[in-house]
C-alpha cells in the first residue's frame, strides 16, 4: 500500500533508489517516482506505471550524482494513477512521499486553498506536503512544522521528506504506517519495509509512533514527541539479500512455495520443547497462559483470515473452547461478545494491515488481552500486541501469500495442542504425535505435493477456458476451499466461489453448466461420503470435477476427471498436502494465462489503509 525509501550519505542516491522501490514494488505498483538533490535543487522525476517506465525516463534524462533522495511506489487510493497524481509531491520548500490515508485532507485542503494554496493533483499527500510547507514557511524548522503538521492530520502517515535549504537531510515521520531506518557505512536509510534496505545494511531501528527522525550525513537523531532527541536503538536483522530475491526460481510464488516444508518447520520447531511439547517460553508465553483462556477471538484480514478459519477448527476439536473468527475490516463495527478469559489473536503476514491493526487496538481499549500471529519482524500489529509469536517464514515477497499462510497455520495447530495439553484435553502421547507431525510429516508431505507439477498443470489447462470455477469442501475442507478460491482468483482473475459441499444444492448449483469446473477438497476420512454424494450432484450436471483427496478413500470409479491423491501419514499432512495443491494449480492457471503472477492487477501486498 505504497512503499517509500530515502537515503542520504556518501554514495550516489539514485541506484538506491532504484533498487530499493524494485523491492518495495510489491506494496503497489500503479506510478512510481524519486526526488534528489541536484546541487541546491531538488529534481523530481515521476510516472504512471511501474519502475521499469520510470527507469526507462532516467535513461533518456539522467539525474546527475546526488547524495541525498526519496522514492515511492503507489498503490492509489486518493486519485487514480497516473503522471500528477504519482509521488513525490512538492508545494513551496517541502518536497515528499506518503504511505497511508490523512483522512481530513477535503477539510485542510479548503482551508489551504482559502489561504491561496493550488493543487495540482488530487492526493491527500499533496495536501500534507502544502500543510507542512505553510507551518515551515512561518518557523523554518522543519521538525516544528512537522510536529505541527501532525497535530493537525488524522488518519495514517508515513513520510519522508527534503526541505529546501536543507541540504543532505532526509525528514521522515510516521502514524499509523510502517516507517524504517537504517545505518549503513556509506550513511543513512529510510524505507516502508526492512527488506528494501537488504543490498545496503542490515542495521536497522523501527521509528514508532508518532516520531519524527531526521537523517543527515553522519549523524541520525529521533525527535520524541517532548521536543527531546534520542539516538536510534540499532538492531541487527538476521533477513539476507538474498532471502527477498528470486533465487533461480521463475517468480516469488513459485519460490515462496516451494520454501514451504522449510517455513514450516522454522515457524514450530523453535517451539517444542526436549520432551516433544509445545513451549512458547522463548516468546514470553508460559504454559499457565493457555490454560486460563475460555474462548478465542480471531482476526484477520485475506488469507490470514482464512487461516484462522482453519485455526477456529482445529483449537474447538482439540482444546474445546469456543472460538470466532471476524474479518478485521468488520470487527469494529460488529465486535463480538466477549466475556472474561477472551483472548483476541491477531493473524497478519506482514504485521501492519490497518483493519487488523484498528482491531487490535479495539480490543486493547476495551481491555481484553491481545496475541498476534506475525511474520515480519517488528512491525506494528507485533510491537503494540500484549503477546507476539513470529511465523519465521522469511520474506515474502509475492503478493498471493503462500508460505506466511501455511505458517499462520502451523503455528495454529501448536497453539491447539498447547492449550489442548494445558487442560487435559490430550495427554502428552497425544500431544507429542502432534509436534511430530507438524515437524515431521509436514514438510515431508509439502515436498511430495512438489512432485505433482505436471498434474497441476494439466488441472490448470481444464481451467483457463472458464468464467466461473468452483470450490467445495466439508469442514476443514470448507475452510481450505475459501483460500483455494481466493488465490486462484486473485492472481488468474477466474471468477471462483467456495461453497461448503453441502450447501451448494441450495441455489447456487443452478450455475452448474455442462463443463463447468468444480474443485471438491477431502482431507477428512469421515466426510468422504458425504463430499462424495455432493460430486455426484454436480458431476450428473455436467460439471468437469477434479477431486484432491486424501490417499486412502475408496473412490469409486468415474468419481472424478482428475484426481489428486494427498498422503496420509497424519491428518496434519493431509491438510498442509492440500494447501500446497490448491496454491500450485492457481500458480499454474495464472501462468497459462500469462498473468503478472507476483503483481496482481489492483492488490498489494501490505494493506495499510482501512
Ligand atoms: C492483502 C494480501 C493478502 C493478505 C491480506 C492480509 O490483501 O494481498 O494476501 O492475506 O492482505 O495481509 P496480512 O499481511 O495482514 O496477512
Amino acid at each position: 500500500m505504497c512503499g517509500i525509501i530515502g537515503y542520504t550519505g556518501t554514495a550516489n542516491a539514485i541506484p538506491k533508489m532504484m533498487k530499493g522501490l524494485s523491492v518495495l514494488e510489491y506494496r503497489g505498483y500503479d506510478s512510481v517516482g524519486i526526488a534528489a538533490e541536484q546541487g541546491s535543487q531538488t529534481k523530481i522525476m515521476k510516472c504512471k506505471g511501474r519502475i521499469s517506465v520510470l527507469e526507462e525516463k532516467l535513461r533518456e534524462t539522467p539525474f546527475e550524482i546526488s547524495h541525498c533522495a526519496i522514492g515511492h511506489t503507489r498503490w492509489a487510493t486518493h486519485g487514480g494513477p497516473s503522471d500528477k497524481n504519482a509521488h513525490p509531491h512538492r508545494v513551496g520548500a517541502v518536497t515528499l512521499v506518503h504511505n497511508g490515508i490523512i483522512e481530513n485532507d477535503k477539510s485542510l485542503r479548503a482551508a489551504l486553498s482559502e489561504k491561496g494554496v493550488s493543487f495540482h493533483s488530487e492526493t491527500d499527500t499533496e495536501v500534507a506536503a502544502a500543510l507542512i510547507n505553510d507551518f515551515f514557511a512561518q518557523s523554518g524548522d522543519p521538525v516544528a512544522s512537522i510536529r505541527a503538521a501532525m497535530e493537525e492530520m488524522k488518519g495514517s502517515f508515513a513520510f519522508a521528506i527534503l526541505f529546501e535549504g536543507h541540504t543532505g537531510e532526509v525528514f521522515a515521520a510516521r502514524r499509523g504506517s510502517p516507517l524504517i531506518l537504517a545505518r549503513g557505512t556509506d550513511g543513512y536509510y529510510l524505507a516502508s519495509d526492512m527488506t528494501a534496505l537488504l543490498p545496503f545494511t542490515k542495521e536497522y531501528c523501527a521509528l514508532k509512533e508518532n516520531q519524527i527522525a531526521r537523517l543527515r550525513h553522519g549523524d541520525a537523531k529521533i525527535m520524541l514527541e517532548d521536543s527531546s532527541k534520542v539516538d536510534p536503538e540499532w538492531n541487527m536483522t538476521t533477513m539476507t539479500p538474498e532471502s527477498a530475491q528470486k533465487g533461480g526460481y521463475s517468480h516469488f510464488m513459485l519460490k515462496e512455495i516451494h520454501e514451504q516444508s522449510g517455513a514450516a518447520v522454522k515457524s514450530v520447531s523453535p517451539r517444542i520443547d526436549a520432551n516433544g511439547l509445545p513451549d512458547f517460553s522463548a516468546d514470553g508465553i508460559e504454559k499457565d497462559f493457555w490454560k486460563d483462556i475460555q474462548s478465542m477471538q480471531i482476526v484477520a484480514c485475506g488469507s490470514a483470515m482464512h487461516a484462522g478459519l482453519v485455526g477456529q477448527r482445529l483449537i474447538e476439536d482439540l482444546a474445546k473452547i469456543p472460538v470466532n473468527v471476524s474479518i478485521a475490516s468488520e470487527f469494529r463495527y460488529h465486535p463480538p461478545i466477549m466475556p472474561k478469559g477472551s483472548l483476541v489473536v491477531l493473524i497478519s503476514q506482514s504485521g501492519e494491515t490497518a483493519d487488523t491493526l484498528a482491531a487490535l487496538r479495539y480490543a486493547k481499549e476495551n481491555g481484553i488481552p491481545t496475541l498476534a500471529i506475525v511474520n515480519a519482524v517488528e512491525t506494528t500489529i507485533a510491537r503494540e500486541a500484549d503477546r507476539r509469536i513470529y511465523t519465521y517464514a522469511g520474506p515474502e515477497i509475492a503478493v498471493a501469500t503462500t508460505k506466511g499462510y501455511c505458517t499462520q497455520a502451523t503455528v495454529l495447530w501448536l497453539i491447539a495442542a498447547a492449550i489442548a495439553l494445558a487442560t487435559n484435553r490430550i495427554d502428552n502421547a497425544q500431544t507429542h504425535s502432534i509436534t511430530r507431525a507438524l515437524t515431521e510429516d509436514v514438510p515431508a508431505a509439502i515436498e511430495n505435493m512438489l512432485t505433482l507439477e505436471n498434474q497441476y498443470h494439466r488441472i490448470a489447462r481444464g481451467l483457463i477456458n472458464h468464467e466461473h470455477v468452483f470450490y467445495i469442501g466439508r469442514g476443514m475442507d470448507y475452510a481450505l476451499s475459501m483460500e483455494a478460491s481466493l488465490k486462484l482468483k486473485e492472481i488468474s482473475y477466474i471468477h471462483c466461489e467456495a461453497y461448503a459441499a453441502g450447501e451448494l444444492k441450495h441455489g447456487t448449483i443452478s450455475l452448474i453448466e455442462p463443463g463447468t469446473p468444480v474443485l471438491a477438497i477431502c482431507t477428512e476420512k469421515d466426510l468422504f461420503e458425504k463430499t462424495e454424494s455432493n460430486i455426484r450432484e454436480v458431476r450428473s450436471r455436467g460439471a468437469q470435477v477434479t477431486l484432491i483427496c486424501r490417499n486412502d478413500l475408496p473412490i469409486p470409479p468415474g468419481t472424478a476427471d482428475e484426481t489428486v491423491l494427498l498422503p496420509t501419514t497424519s491428518d496434519a499432512a493431509t491438510v498442509f498436502a492440500a494447501m500446497l495443491a490448491i496454491q500450485y494449480i492457481a500458480y499454474e492457471t495464472a501462468l497459462l494465462l500469462g498473468c503478472d503472477i507476483d503483481r496482481p492487477r489492483n492488490l498489494a501486498k501490505s494493506v495499510t489503509v482501512e
